[in-house]
């Protein structure tokens, strides 16, 4: 019996991921990726809770907002979408939500936060992998995958309505190179060179893009391209002491002062290249 189906046995919430048969180094890489994130599991929240956390979810929110569905009936996949800090809101509107993820830890947050709130009617729960998903051809009207695997693209395509919306979070090379420069400069110059490639953030491969690349390779793939933001670490630019950035309690009028900055600084062309990652908003033609 594989790990997955005694988890879903133990939680008949869960659904067991399908699809094709997972290569070793991609069944390797699942694994890891599951163990770090059921171990991140209770602390995951915490951190939106923070002055940074709670600036960055403001700022993914707020970009998010104005492409959501009008019709509240619309079907949305928050695909890797771990703790539902975003299916929450979602269901809250009225959405019904698929959220999917790799970790039994997450989903678990997740589900108790659901039925704290009481929308957990509005959310169906799966353990799957994004890259082999369970769903039909064109199941959603609205595809999220906050997580930065440009792998799972294809998959996450295939389950979008025609006409549908598409939101991936993508690894930013030019925001990766910079980070990575101090440490090793000879990787984050190969890294620079070259027309892709993987990085590592905390521990987790992840292949990574630029502005032009990502919008390359989405629209090879049938998805006209609405608009790419910068998103993560804009904040790192602003040079908020360490204090701040970690208080649990905040002046609003700075929150305020904060969010319009990288919001501002997000949608700029000359500034994209230097965030953590890059969040794309497209549409299946
Ligand atoms: C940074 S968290 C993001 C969670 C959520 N999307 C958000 O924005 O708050 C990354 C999530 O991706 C999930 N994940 C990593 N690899 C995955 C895979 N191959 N399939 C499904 N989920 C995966 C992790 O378990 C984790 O919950």
């Amino acid at each position: 019996m594989s790990f997955i189906e005694k988890i879903s046995d133990k939680r008949p919430w869960l659904i067991r991921s399908g699809g094709r048969k997972m290569l070793e180094h991609e069944s390797k890489d699942v694994e890891s990726a599951r163990k770090k994130w059921d171990e991140h599991a209770e602390r995951y929240d915490k951190w939106y809770k923070t002055f940074k956390g709670a600036v960055e979810h403001h700022v993914d929110w707020e970009l998010l907002k104005g492409y959501l569905p009008q019709n509240r009936d619309a079907k949305i996949l928050d695909a890797a979408g771990g703790t539902g800090r975003i299916t929450l809101p979602l269901a809250k509107m009225g959405y019904s939500v698929t959220l999917c993820d790799i970790s039994p830890g997450m989903l678990n947050v997740a589900r108790q936060k659901m039925l704290r709130e009481g929308v957990l009617d509005k959310v169906e729960i799966l353990e799957c992998d994004v890259c082999r998903l369970r769903f039909a051809d064109e199941s959603f009207d609205f595809v999220l995958c906050w997580d930065g695997k440009i792998e799972a693209a294809k998959e996450l395509i295939r389950v979008t309505k025609k006409g549908g919306k598409i939101s991936m979070f993508l690894v930013n090379k030019h925001g990766a190179t910079i980070r990575k420069f101090r440490e090793d400069p000879d990787s984050a110059l190969a890294l620079l060179r070259s027309k892709s490639s993987y990085v590592y953030d905390e521990e987790e491969k992840y292949m990574a893009v630029s502005v032009e690349e990502a919008r390359e390779f989405f629209e090879k793939e049938g998805i006209k391209i609405i608009e790419i933001y910068a998103v993560c670490g804009m904040l790192d630019f602003l040079s908020i002491p360490e204090k701040i950035q970690k208080s649990r309690s905040w002046n609003e009028i700075f929150f305020r002062q904060v969010t319009e900055m990288v919001l501002r600084l997000s949608k700029e062309p000359s500034v994209k290249g230097l965030s953590k990652h890059l969040v794309l908003y497209g549409e299946r033609i």
